[in-house]
């Protein structure tokens, strides 16, 4: 009989173990980014103090450090690919860009690249949520200057494809500044498969991002994610559902007219919420202008 017992604690144990290793090492979580900015890799970067470890997302880690004297975002991409390049193209290409973070170091460490960028002193607009309820001049001034800031990004022939509250940044004078470029597609370069936003970013979607529909993608994709922006930072809702079931059920059915108590926002909604990309402002110009600024 204790024969049987310790026998099942001994699987028991043993089963906790690995799946604890499973989802550490295999699943590329903390424990990996823990031991990745090893005395070593510190020593390599100059490293002098880690000060936030932001939650990994795919292949990309994000470590706020103080490199060389100075504070910086330090992202590290464990696998390198057009996806990458591309990201870094489009802050090489834009280095000019106040709106846009300068990139300061680019080098391979082992199998990873290691990117120091300059780190935007701020929050997240994730983070400042509460600052933008019920305020539609603020919201609508915010949503001029990142378009501003897009304007030549767009004319370039790029697109951000993920703008949300977390890619976003606000400086403590309310000015934004655009980050995490990396999914962004450079529509002139025909030999680049598009991809999908990322996993988490369902929410501020539009449909042929949910739909998977990749030959409609284009600045108007961005337009209307900025109208989803605008939708929940003025009423705190999400506006066509909180699942991605229930979006993706709204983007299938008629299309929905936005009444959300102010006028200049309802104007602004209902001309960049449309679910056909046609629809939709045809040139930068009206966009901003939809915003009766
Ligand atoms: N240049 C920067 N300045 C300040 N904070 C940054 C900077 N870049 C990233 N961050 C912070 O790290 C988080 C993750 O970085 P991001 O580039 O968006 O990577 P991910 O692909 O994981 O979303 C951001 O939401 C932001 O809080
Ligand atoms: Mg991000």
């Amino acid at each position: 009989m204790n024969r049987l017992v310790v026998q099942r604690n001994i699987f028991t144990i043993s089963l906790i173990f690995f799946i604890i290793t499973y989802f550490c090492v295999y699943k590329n979580t903390s424990m990996l980014a823990t031991t990745i900015l090893s005395p070593d890799f510190l020593k390599h970067f100059n490293i002098s103090e880690i000060l936030d470890n932001k939650p990994t997302s795919g292949q990309k880690r994000v470590h706020i450090v103080i490199k060389d004297g100075i504070k910086i975002a330090l992202k590290i991409i464990s696998v390198i690919d057009e996806r990458i390049e591309r990201e870094l193209k489009i802050y090489e290409v834009f280095k000019s860009n106040n709106g846009i973070p300068c990139i300061l170091d680019v080098q391979r460490y082992g199998h990873e690249l290691v990117i120091s960028e300059e780190y935007i002193e701020g929050q997240d607009l994730s983070q400042v949520l509460g600052e933008y309820i019920g305020d539609s001049e603020k919201i609508r001034k915010l949503i001029f200057l990142i378009a501003e800031i897009m304007e030549p990004v767009w004319d370039g022939d790029y697109v951000h494809r993920d703008l949300k509250p977390q890619n976003i940044r606000i400086k403590d004078d309310g000015t934004p500044v655009v980050i995490d470029f990396g999914i962004a597609r450079d529509l002139g370069d025909g030999t680049i498969t598009p991809i999908g936003f990322q996993p988490n970013s369902w929410p501020f979607a539009s449909p042929e991002q949910l739909f998977a529909k990749k030959e409609l993608i284009s600045y108007r994709t961005d337009f209307f994610c900025l109208g989803i922006i605008a939708h929940f930072l003025f009423t705190g809702k999400l506006p066509f559902g909180n699942s991605q079931l229930e979006i993706s059920t709204c983007f299938s059915q008629e299309q929905i007219t936005f009444d959300i108590g102010d006028e200049p926002l309802n104007l602004f909604l209902n001309i960049v919420l449309k679910y056909k990309v046609a629809e939709r402002p045809r040139t930068v110009e009206n966009f901003k202008n939809s915003l009766s600024i």
